[in-house]
């Protein structure tokens, strides 16, 4: 029983990874919804991007509000939530598990190149804050 375990593993792992060297490159940026390869970021873009979708629980300046968390923390700094974190927040939500403010929601009618925006700003925000 166990032994035929070990066996059909590395045949199910080989036929994944079979399956996504078919897929190009540029839908597995979209799936994760990430901007495409040639994508420069903004800082002024993402703060005006910030202030208009995430400030009211974030705070215009990245340190919160009575409904959400400061990102300018070093809970979010890019070695503990890489910037894939803040693009799959934006696509699913978040479930509470830092803090105690509730649920973050999808944020509808963001693109993957409007969060590539607010992560070059909310970044700058955390180096001036000397959170590296
Ligand atoms: C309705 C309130 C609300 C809005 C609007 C909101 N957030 Fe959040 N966000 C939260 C809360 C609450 C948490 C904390 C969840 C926890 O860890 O307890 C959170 C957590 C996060 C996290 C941490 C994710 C993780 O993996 O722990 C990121 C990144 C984030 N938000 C980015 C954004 C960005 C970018 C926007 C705007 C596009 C935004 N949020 C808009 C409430 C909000």
């Amino acid at each position: 029983m166990l032994k035929k375990k070990y066996f059909i593993l590395p045949v199910l792992m080989s036929l994944f990874l079979v399956g996504c060297d078919s897929l190009d490159p540029e839908e597995i940026r979209k799936r994760q919804h990430f901007p495409g390869k040639d994508f420069v970021a903004d800082v002024q873009q993402g703060e005006a991007l910030f202030v208009a979708n995430c400030s009211r629980c974030h705070g215009p300046a990245g340190l919160g509000t009575g409904q959400g968390p400061p990102l300018v923390n070093k809970i979010y700094r890019e070695a503990h939530h890489a910037d894939i974190t803040f693009h799959w927040a934006v696509k699913n939500g978040v479930k509470q598990h830092h803090w105690g403010f509730g649920d973050m929601p999808p944020i509808k009618n963001v693109s993957p190149e409007d969060v590539g925006h607010i992560i070059a700003y909310i970044r700058q925000q955390q180096r001036n804050a000397g959170i590296q």
